[in-house]
């Protein structure tokens, strides 16, 4: 029979097919590579493993459908997870719909993952393939596999991984972020060392001089980089160089998984550091204070949604209309300091602001002060009266 089977290139992955024959006994195992916008070098290599390794390779480009169908929403909805950008979260339901669509035109009714039981990812691509009616395999989960047996077992096999005992590192990554876990990391106290990372330099690495940037927005969607106005990939892979060699985008954190389970895990998003910043300080120059008070509700569940892949959960399409209405108004300008491992807001404008200037400003008449008495009598009454 035939499996598809979604292919990094990396150690779970790449075991996955001699697995798929040896114990699961399959005679054609398809590997499908979907591009999110890892580095070029990455999906090169696993473009060419899967093709040298499997019996027939796709890779498949949606760097564009994943920017526009889940980052702008994401920003939009000022999306994170426990403080964080989400990343992962937000590509793995769109790659198991590119991996359900190519078992259906091979007339496969099996699609098979590298993903552990002990983790997030599991689900989000169990959903999406259940969704889709297909059979799962999950060598992985279903083994209960350690990395290190399956390092001797790649060995056994020829297969060459990109890890090594000392340096098991499980990493993910598309154009949003890069999380790195396992290993030594798994002790929450040890320190990471500077090789884990790979987009970003160490703030004391990074340049003395302030490098500043201007971002501008329409309708709450990124659209120009110091006026260069570039498509939503271009701009983010743009902004991760220049947010990178800055050092801006670092976290390593503790983070409580689906499952319960407590994980350190390691990020870098240098990109989604700046642009969920520089989003979040225009929406409080154009939204009403009721506005963001109820849409930072709206965004905590948006996120939990996203965090646990239920994409096509009703309420997450409920929730995305709310905050698409919220984001008419959410264009401009916002100046940004990149500094050291720091990304600070300068400055902000926008065409829709309800800031007044005329009104606040100490040094206008335009609002009578003696207007705020009558209110300031009345005000903390309750307390005032309290014995
Ligand atoms: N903890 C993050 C998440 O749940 C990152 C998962 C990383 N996945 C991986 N296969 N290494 O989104
Ligand atoms: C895995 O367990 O397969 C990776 C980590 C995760 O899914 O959270």
């Amino acid at each position: 029979g035939k499996v598809v089977l979604a292919f990094s290139g990396g150690l779970d992955t790449s075991i996955c097919v001699p697995l798929l024959k040896e114990h699961y006994g399959y005679d054609e195992v398809i590997t499908v590579a979907v591009d999110v916008g890892q580095p070029p070098e990455d999906i090169q290599k696993a473009t060419e493993k899967g093709e040298l390794i499997g019996d027939k390779h796709y890779t498949i480009d949606i760097k564009d459908r994943f920017v526009e169908e889940q980052l702008f929403p994401s920003i939009k909805a000022n999306g994170s997870y426990e403080g964080y950008p989400m990343g992962t979260a937000l590509a793995r339901p769109l790659i198991a719909e590119e991996i359900s669509k190519i078992a259906k035109a091979e007339g496969a009714n099996t699609v098979a993952h590298g993903c552990t039981g002990k983790g997030n990812d599991q689900l989000r691509f169990d959903f999406i393939f259940r969704k889709e009616g297909l059979e799962i395999i999950a060598p992985m989960r279903e083994m209960n596999l350690t990395r290190e047996w399956e390092m001797d077992y790649a060995e056994q096999h020829n297969i060459p991984v990109p890890v090594v005992k000392d340096k098991p590192y499980s990493i993910d990554e598309n154009c949003w972020s890069r999380s790195i876990e396992g290993g030594v990391l798994e002790n929450p106290s040890t320190h990471p060392t500077n090789d884990i990372y790979a987009w970003t330099v160490s703030a004391q690495d990074a340049p003395d001089t302030p490098e500043e940037i201007t971002l501008e927005f329409e309708k709450g969607i990124p659209v120009a980089i110091n006026g260069n106005r570039m498509k939503g990939i271009d701009l983010i892979m743009e902004l991760n160089k220049i947010a990178g060699r800055n050092g801006v985008g670092r976290n390593d954190m503790i983070e409580d998984r689906i499952l319960g389970l407590k994980a350190r895990e390691i990020y870098e998003h240098p990109a989604a550091t700046v642009l969920l910043k520089a989003h979040a300080d225009l929406e409080r120059l154009v939204l009403s204070r009721q506005e963001l008070a109820f849409k930072n509700i709206v965004d905590d569940k948006w996120s939990e949604l996203g965090y646990m892949g239920l994409i096509h959960e009703p309420l997450f399409a409920a929730l995305s209309a709310f905050v698409d209405k919220t984001q008419e108004r959410v264009s401009g300008n916002v100046d940004l300091i990149l500094y050291k491992g720091s990304v600070t807001v300068a400055g902000r404008d926008s065409p829709n602001s309800l800031y007044s200037d005329d009104l606040v400003s100490f040094e206008s008449t335009t609002i009578d002060q003696n207007d705020a008495v009558g209110f300031s009598a009345y005000y903390g009454f309750q307390a005032r009266l309290l014995k």
